[in-house]
């Protein structure tokens, strides 16, 4: 194993033993190779580095409690990719080779899949597809490159389940109505590093972005989905400009079997007033409670509506949520939806 101080990760880069790479060209993909360098080579005029042709996902290897090796839900992060492609206008690898080049990812960065007793830690998966045949004119990229990147990660903010501060930006979107809000693509994030700098200025963690239309529903955060608890109810938004997060999907699910109800729906700015709990969820640390929520007529005004949930803690429904993802992710509990992919050793 990697000597590394398992305790002490954040959701930043460490170098790896290899990363994955593997090209399409001339309608196929070359064999995949590992590299030990994980600086690239490629044409100045690639479509990436001009149009933002570029697509990405983020998915987790876990030791379990049993010492097998656990992927969560891989198969939807590869369906996802191929459909962040499609909206770009480039080939994307099959399920089985995505799939595949996780497990040998994972596999040849063992050293650095932390232990399971570090229970907020895990090896993060990077798979990402670029547009790299050289080109001037606006177009879809005939050339991509594919990477499997991985890093040993830890809390992606603060500790795991540590209590955040948000803050609404009514004077700046992330993605447009009918743009592309719901792909994976580098291009949303870059949108949104404005507003979200801005944020930080302030001393918020993160912007929750409302519907670019109508400024009216509650879409999501710069890198995760938002919910919220009232009574028994989970209640998460149905947007076409929000990312289709994996998290908040498996989060559903395990609501309705833990006896909750669940509702998808336009969230209106209104009931922020009347919800018990409220978080961010994503890949990054499944759940990110929100202690306080402040609303701002734009981000440089002094003026603010201000909400706050619980005390600083995370609810006691969000955190049943977490510790049945959380349990299945590290063989804890039975995989009652058959979410995991075992990397085999
Ligand atoms: C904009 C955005 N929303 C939501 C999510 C959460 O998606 P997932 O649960 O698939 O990680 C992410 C990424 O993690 C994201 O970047």
């Amino acid at each position: 194993m990697a000597n590394i101080d398992w305790s002490k990760l954040t959701f930043s880069y460490t170098k790896t033993n290899t990363i994955l790479r593997t090209v399409y060209k001339d309608g196929a993909w070359t064999p995949v190779e590992s590299l030990t360098d994980d600086n690239l080579t490629f044409s100045s005029y690639a479509g990436a580095l001009h149009y933002a042709i570029e697509c990405f996902e983020g998915l987790k290897a876990f030791r379990g409690k049993d010492g097998r090796i656990r992927l969560f839900r891989p198969e939807e992060n590869a369906k996802r990719l191929q459909r962040s492609a499609k909206f770009l206008g480039i080939e994307a690898p099959s399920v089985e080779m995505f799939v595949d080049m996780c497990k040998r990812a994972v596999l040849e960065n063992i050293d650095y899949l932390p232990p399971y007793e570090e229970e907020g830690a895990s090896l993060y998966l990077r798979p990402t597809l670029i547009g790299t045949n050289p080109q001037l004119g606006v177009q879809s990229s005939k050339e991509s490159t594919f990477l499997m990147l991985c890093s040993p990660v830890g809390a992606y903010v603060g500790g795991a389940l540590d209590a955040v501060d948000v803050v609404i930006a009514r004077n700046y979107d992330r993605a447009a109505g009918n743009g592309s809000g719901s792909f994976k693509v580098g291009g949303n994030y870059a949108c949104s590093l404005y507003s979200l700098n801005k944020a930080h200025d302030l001393g918020f963690k993160a912007v929750l972005y409302l519907d670019p239309v109508n400024k009216k529903y509650i879409d999501e955060f710069n890198s995760s989905n938002f919910f919220a608890i009232k009574g028994n109810t989970y209640i998460t938004p149905k947007s076409d400009s929000i990312l289709p997060s994996i998290t908040n999907m498996s989060l559903e699910t395990a609501a309705a079997h833990l006896g909750m109800e669940v509702e998808r729906r336009p969230v209106a700015v209104e009931e922020l007033s009347t919800f018990d709990e409220v978080g961010e969820c994503g890949t990054a640390v499944v759940i990110t409670p929100v202690h306080k929520l402040v609303d701002k007529p734009t981000l440089e005004s002094e003026e603010e509506t201000v909400y706050t949930y619980g005390d600083g803690q995370c609810g006691p429904k969000s955190l049943k949520l977490y510790h049945f993802i959380k349990g299945i992710q590290r063989g804890e509990i039975e995989d009652v939806f058959n979410w995991n992919v075992e990397v085999e050793l």
